[in-house]
């Protein structure tokens, strides 16, 4: 095992800044999330720490150890990625054993090895096949097997999923947390996929073009949002929007947007400090939100968009008269039709600042 350390690490291709000041500290055993949309910077971080790119500056330590300039088979690290990376022309338990090749194990110690790790992983029953015999989820569940056999201090991992079918990420996802708990290995997993993170990891990295934008667990990255960009990535359907300024008039404050005056409730007062009268967004998640009447006091005039029937609930979007879309989460039976005119409540009490 091992806890990983990153110093002010850096990587530029040529005037392009794909990481730009990243310094995190992931603690042994802890199952660690790099998530953020495409070109953010997550697999050049994750190269980095596998010694398969040079940063431009900063460090990498193992434990104490400055791995930095160490190629990536010094390192005793295991990489799964995105497309499982097997040789086509061995079956699966070649590819698995060909891990162990310069472990100094004999043959009966692979052997043993081996089968622990594959009736783990439940692919005790593919091991004749080729990689090309095996279906996407096989496949990678023997990858997995082909990383984990060689007992790796880290374990990093690129989308390993992202070519799967829902079904399969749910089961994978699943196996894979229970692994990495029951072995207790330090796992770096870059994804894109919210959902991915937000169930597998102790802590998440949301990175944004280059930098890092919040490090928190799933609870803290979606109950207390740091900057607008977590508060809209984080979430699904994703949070609501609305730009305006909050006054104070006799000792009562409201929020003005558009040109709507709500009421703020003292739960949203008190977490409110100087940004009286600025411009703000305030952020509102859809299940924060109820439909109305047209014309009802404290609601804002909209249109019914679109509806969205998910079975256990459904989201119904609306349009503002600016034509900004917001999504109200509801009851499955809820009733509303597209052009439909109604209001949108938002409940103050829950909103985010920005
Ligand atoms: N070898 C390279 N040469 C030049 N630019 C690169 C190179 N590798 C990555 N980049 C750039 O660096 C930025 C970060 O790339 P990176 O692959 O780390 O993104 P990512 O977060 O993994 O995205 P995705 O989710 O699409 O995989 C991108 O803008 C990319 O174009
Ligand atoms: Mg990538």
């Amino acid at each position: 095992m091992a806890s990983i350390h990153l110093k002010n690490l850096k990587k530029t291709f040529g005037q392009h800044v794909a990481v730009a000041d990243l310094t995190l500290d992931v603690a042994e055993g802890q199952f660690v999330v790099l998530l953020g949309p495409s070109g953010c910077g997550k697999t050049t971080t994750l190269n980095c720490i596998a010694g398969l790119e040079a940063p431009t500056s900063g460090r990498v330590l193992f434990d104490d150890t400055d791995v930095t300039g160490l190629p990536p088979h010094a390192r005793n690290i295991a990489m799964v990625f995105q497309s499982a990376l097997l040789y086509p022309h061995l079956n699966a338990r070649a590819n698995i054993e060909m891990s162990l090749r310069h472990s100094g194990m004999t043959a009966d110690q692979v052997k043993s090895r081996v089968a622990g790790v594959v009736s783990m992983l439940r692919v005790d029953h593919l091991l004749d096949k080729r990689p090309s015999a095996l279906s996407g989820g096989e496949r990678q569940r023997v990858a997995l097997a082909k990383a984990i056999v060689r007992e790796p201090s880290v374990f990093l991992m690129d989308e390993p999923f992202s070519a799967l079918d829902a079904a399969l990420r749910n089961s994978l996802r699943a196996e894979l947390v229970h692994l990495q708990k029951t072995l207790n290995v330090t796992t770096i997993f870059v994804t894109h996929d919210q959902v991915e993170a937000m169930t597998m990891g102790d802590v998440i990295v949301v990175m944004n073009n280059a930098n890092v934008e919040q490090v928190g667990s799933p609870d803290e990255i979606y109950n207390n949002p740091q900057t607008k960009f977590v508060a809209g990535f984080i979430g699904s359907p994703p949070m609501n929007f609305f730009e305006g300024a909050f006054k104070s008039e006799n000792d009562r404050l409201t929020f003005h947007t558009g040109d709507m005056a709500l009421s703020v409730p003292d739960a949203l007062r008190a977490k409110l400090d100087g940004s009286i009268e600025a411009l703000t967004s305030v952020g509102i998640r859809p299940q924060h939100i109820r439909i109305v009447d047209a014309g009802t006091d404290g609601g804002i005039n909209m249109e019914v968009y679109a509806v969205e029937h998910l079975g256990k609930e459904t989201v119904i979007i609306l349009q503002s008269e600016a034509g900004d879309a917001y999504r109200v989460l509801t009851d499955p039976g809820f009733k509303a039709a597209v052009g439909e005119r109604v209001a949108l409540a938002p409940d103050l009490a829950h909103a985010h600042v920005f």
